[in-house]
């Protein structure tokens, strides 16, 4: 049930919020979907919805930002879901610390089973329009790859360090505990921010910018004043 911007279980459309790194007109595009958080009774809906995101948003390449799966049963959801994004645009998809409880090995063959490729510790080259788009995952080690550089994350802690590393873009989701948002001051989204440090949507440091994004899905679903989305980047 809805009551302005109260949403209550899972049955709304993913809000596509859209960030441009890049004004040019033949941008590359990355949709970022971090914290899908599959679990049993609602990986259908989940499923589907990221699917119907995707559509809309026509992305070049789809980044699936961890927290993926909190269920080992839900393992073959995954690949099946990867397996039809991948029909769509090229899938690449890093782990979060769910997907660490679960055991990052598994989490990964699931991916790949599917067609994705796991870029946690490795750089993906995404080719488009004559530009190499070089998106690295948060274990990959340093490296100066692309004409524009992402750093695909899960936690946005990782901006602590990041800022300083040449990425053009950072992404991470984690929003953990803080999908009610009774105020914004500055930009930090409260009350969350006040034992949450990282509560807020976007930040900048010379080039390098942080998207952070409120993810698909949560422990508890529901929430106030703050949609669940995926994050359309145009780089
Ligand atoms: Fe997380």
């Amino acid at each position: 049930m809805a009551a302005g911007p109260l949403q209550i279980g899972l049955n709304y459309a993913l809000h596509i919020r859209e960030e441009r790194v890049s004004s040019r007109s033949d941008a590359c595009r990355l949709l970022y979907v971090s914290d899908i958080h599959l679990r049993k009774g609602r990986a259908d809906t989940l499923c589907r919805q990221v699917l119907e995101s995707v559509i809309r948003s026509n992305p070049d390449a789809v980044l699936l930002g961890g927290d993926l799966v909190d269920q080992r049963s839900e393992l073959p959801n995954l690949t099946r879901m990867v397996g039809t994004l991948n029909a769509i645009a090229p899938v690449l998809a890093i782990g979060g610390n769910h997907d660490r409880q679960l055991g990052m090995d598994s989490v990964r063959e699931a991916v790949t089973r599917g067609g994705g490729h796991w870029i946690h510790d490795r750089v993906a080259r995404v080719m488009h329009r004559g530009r190499v788009i070089a998106v690295s995952g948060p274990d990959t080690p340093p490296n100066d790859e692309g004409h524009v550089r992402v750093l695909c994350a899960h936690n946005p802690r990782i901006w602590k360090t990041s800022r300083h590393a040449g990425f053009d873009l950072v992404l991470a989701g984690h929003l953990h505990g803080c999908q009610l948002v009774a105020c914004q001051y500055r930009d930090r989204l409260f009350p969350g921010a006040l034992f949450y440090p990282y509560c807020f949507l976007s930040r900048r440091s010379g080039s390098s910018r942080l998207v952070v994004s409120r993810g698909v899905s949560d422990l508890l679903a529901i929430r106030w004043r703050c949609p669940r989305e995926v994050v359309l980047c145009h780089v």
